[in-house]
């Protein structure tokens, strides 16, 4: 797969992506992905890419040509034309699940806007989608347009190491992970939990499909509405609830004889 770019600061874009899991896969030839410089396509002798809005409203503008032009550019080094995603909080937020869609197309290209905000025409013209991070305001699509070349390229096909399963990751199936422990076994005062040494695989898949579930529903109850739960499921969270119910039971009778 094939990310494009385009920004008013392709250096600090091609620096980030230089580096870990990407940057590896970048040079063992399994993603490309390229930076450009949206000022390089301004007709304007002084470089400039932004402008006054008109209706008048505070700040400036980046104009329609420039990015028009530019985006010319990226398409005559492709067969097709890309998959083009404009970095925005107005944009649908970003999930596991579009990011696995998007890791399947041949090209994307991720448009940066900056300033207060980019000419409507030539998003009208070339842009096929929206992208936010999340429900806050960046200063410019960089950062985010960054986050969705990482998370959409470590799942591009061959990038991951072959022992790198993120069909067990945090957002795969609708709940959170596992927690996970390595050596040594005892640290601080600390141990591990017994049935990851007992080497009974099956015991310790139910014992780590448990705590996914417990995980989640006491840091992400609200992802359970949407997950794909069996009968044992429902009924091991039910437990949960009743576990948890006496407890606070407990607490409260407790603060009342100490009253
Ligand atoms: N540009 C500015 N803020 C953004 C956000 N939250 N997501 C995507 N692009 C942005």
């Amino acid at each position: 797969m094939r990310i494009s770019i385009m920004t008013l600061f392709p250096e600090m874009c091609e620096r980030v992506m230089e580096e870990s899991i990407i940057g590896r896969a970048r040079r063992a030839g399994k993603l490309q992905a390229d930076c450009w410089q949206i000022r390089d396509y301004t007709l304007d002798k002084f470089g400039r890419v932004d402008d006054t809005p008109y209706g008048g409203g505070m700040g400036m503008l980046l104009q329609a040509d420039p990015i028009y032009r530019c985006y010319e550019a990226v398409c005559q080094t492709a067969e097709k034309r890309p998959h083009v995603i404009f970095m925005s909080p107005q944009g649908k937020t970003l999930t596991q699940d579009r990011a696995f869609q998007l890791s399947r197309k041949e090209h994307l290209l991720l448009v940066c806007g900056h300033y207060e905000g980019v000419d409507q025409r030539v998003l009208d013209e070339i842009v096929d989608e929206e992208l936010s991070i999340g429900d806050y305001v960046l200063t410019g699509g960089e950062l985010a347009a960054l986050v969705v070349a990482d998370c959409v390229g470590r799942l591009c096909p061959g990038v991951l190491s072959d022992h790198t399963c993120f069909t067990e990751e945090s957002h795969w199936n609708g709940l959170l992970e596992y927690p996970q422990y390595t050596r040594p076994a005892q640290w601080h005062d600390q141990g591990i939990p017994e049935v990851l040494l007992s080497g009974h695989h099956k015991n310790i898949e139910a014992w780590r499909h448990q705590r996914a579930l417990e995980n989640t529903w006491r840091k992400r109850p609200e992802m359970l509405e949407h997950a794909n739960l069996s009968e044992a499921d429902l009924k091991f969270l039910k437990e949960l609830e009743q576990g948890e119910q006496i407890c606070s039971q407990e607490d409260s009778s407790n603060e009342e004889n100490l009253a």
